[in-house]
């Protein structure tokens, strides 16, 4: 099907239930489907919203085009949780249904004003001669679950930003209320993060924009998120179009984060030690992450697993995309990210297998194990080993979602999805490394759900994200090398969710 502009914005009522049910039908029996992450019903799954949590449950979003695997007219899809980890699906949230977001309930925030959630999002509207605007709009949430959009916008765009101005995220500080928003400034055509500041949520005054970096941040910045962790704000957002000279990245678009020491919230500033910004996710599919803090003092995120302007293979079965786990972030002594599981994922795990080097197998491959699709593996590995970790491989690892591993001298880990059986978005790099200082341990908890791998490493220093498809009976684990190995493993059946 060609994804004309018209098919892309026809109304949602004008789609048939029939065609709804099977395109969710589809989803449903896909191969690649994950099992305990959370995917798209139907169709094509976007931006992680509204992340929160309001009348005792954890609360997502995300944003939605139910009616294919296309960049179509985008809502909010609802979903709660206990636990972080096993989510309900409370379906359509926010439709594009009024003149303040008719093209597209664009991304946004939540925030616990009163009893009540506020949902902050961007409506995208689009004129007969299809310039767009952006309105920064409101919805309240009570504890009936009952969703009131706001009659006007919060914030309308200011003077300096080009229509480029979305995904606000609404934050409460010593009684006042600020907003930070992706956009363009007008005169530099730069990527910048906007900042609004109101006592009542009625006026808004324009703070300008948070100074974090001399650098330019790229054409265009989407999904800022401020979180503080130990009291240290950090920085998440997505800079399009960055110079590969101000911070490195393969991405089509990075996800990156700067840590500081302070922030000043009516100067906009965000100081920090920190020369250049960094990629919150070594792999290759991580985008539009979306931090909060939490009553329990945490710092969690989640992210979309796909990028924009990328085509994924599941395209071709109408349905794209899907969100990260939880991660719950801490700050090492060095201001750098550590992300980790949430607790409760352990509480998928079905019964154990406890994996160590096979006697009986030759020197080359020391580990054959045939693993399921949605699994957790750890492997802990000693100083002075070398190999690869094969993943949904055939049966002689000749197709493989491939992790190349070394603690000796500098160590490093080297994921590469080129050879895992059909191949897609080679242009951005088929392998992605993390290098280590030096030669250490290495620990490895590795998440598999159908198409998706999350990767830990080393307790969450780095995490390498990413999609793969493989044919369906690749299932096999591996462990190859030309020494002998020392490791100790553990493999986890999952449970879905
Ligand atoms: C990021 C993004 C946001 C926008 C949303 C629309 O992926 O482009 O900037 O609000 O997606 O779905």
């Amino acid at each position: 099907m060609e994804w004309t502009t018209e098919l892309r914005y026809k109304p949602y009522e004008e789609w048939s239930a029939q065609e709804l049910l099977q395109l969710q039908a589809q989803a449903a029996n896909s191969q690649y489907q994950m099992a305990y992450h959370i995917r798209p019903q139907s169709g094509l799954l976007n931006d992680p919203n509204g992340f929160s949590y309001y009348n005792n449950q954890w609360h997502v979003f995300y944003q939605s085009f139910p009616f294919g695997a296309a960049h179509g007219l985008k809502s909010w899809m609802h979903l709660v949780s206990d636990d972080l980890v096993h989510w309900r699906n409370l379906g359509l949230a926010l439709a594009p249904d009024t003149p303040l977001d008719s093209h597209g309930a664009y991304s946004g925030s939540a925030a616990v004003i009163d009893d009540k959630l506020l949902l902050m999002y961007t409506g995208n509207v689009r004129t007969k001669e299809w310039e767009r605007i952006s309105y920064q709009n409101g919805a309240w949430l009570d504890k009936n679950g009952k969703i009131t959009k706001l009659p006007k916008p919060l914030i309308e765009a200011p003077e300096h930003v080009t229509e480029h101005f979305r995904d606000p995220q609404l934050l409460k500080y010593r009684g006042e209320y600020y907003v930070i928003l992706g956009a363009q400034d007008k005169t530099t055509l730069s990527g910048k993060v906007a900042l609004f500041k109101s006592k009542d949520l009625e006026k808004w005054q324009d703070l300008g924009y948070v100074d974090f970096t001399d650098d330019v941040m790229g054409y265009m910045i989407e999904c800022p998120n401020l979180v503080f962790i130990d009291d240290k704000p950090v920085l998440i957002f997505c800079p399009q179009g960055l110079e590969h000279e101000v911070a490195d990245y393969q991405n089509i678009y990075p996800n990156m984060y700067v840590a500081g020491e302070h922030f000043k919230f009516n100067a906009g500033k965000l100081q920090t030690q920190q020369k250049a910004p960094i990629n919150l996710d070594d792999g290759f599919d991580v985008y539009a992450t979306q931090a909060f803090n939490a009553p329990d003092g945490k710092a969690y995120a989640i992210s979309w697993v796909g990028l924009p302007d990328l085509a994924y293979p599941s395209d071709s079965e109408n349905w794209a995309g899907c969100l990260s786990q939880v991660k719950v972030l801490s700050l090492d002594a060095d201001g750098k990210l550590i992300q980790q599981p949430v607790p409760a994922m352990a509480d998928l795990r079905q019964a154990g297998t406890v994996l160590r080097p096979e006697a009986n197998y030759n020197q080359r491959q020391q580990l054959v194990y045939q693993a399921g699709k949605h699994y957790e593996l750890k492997l802990n590995l000693d100083a002075n080993q070398s190999g690869s970790l094969h993943l949904a491989a055939n049966k002689d690892a000749s197709q493989s979602l491939k992790i190349d591993f070394s603690t000796q001298d500098h160590g490093y880990v080297k994921v590469d999805r080129a050879h895992t059986g059909i191949s897609f978005n080679e242009e951005y790099g088929t392998t992605r490394t993390v290098n280590f200082d030096q030669a250490n341990r290495l620990e490895l908890d590795i998440f598999i759900d159908g198409s998706l791998f999350e990767i830990f490493v080393n307790g969450g220093r780095h995490v390498i994200t990413g999609r793969f498809f493989s044919q369906p009976d690749n299932q096999q684990i591996a462990l190859t090398s030309e020494i002998a190995l020392d490791f100790t493993g553990t493999y986890w059946p999952l449970q879905g969710i």
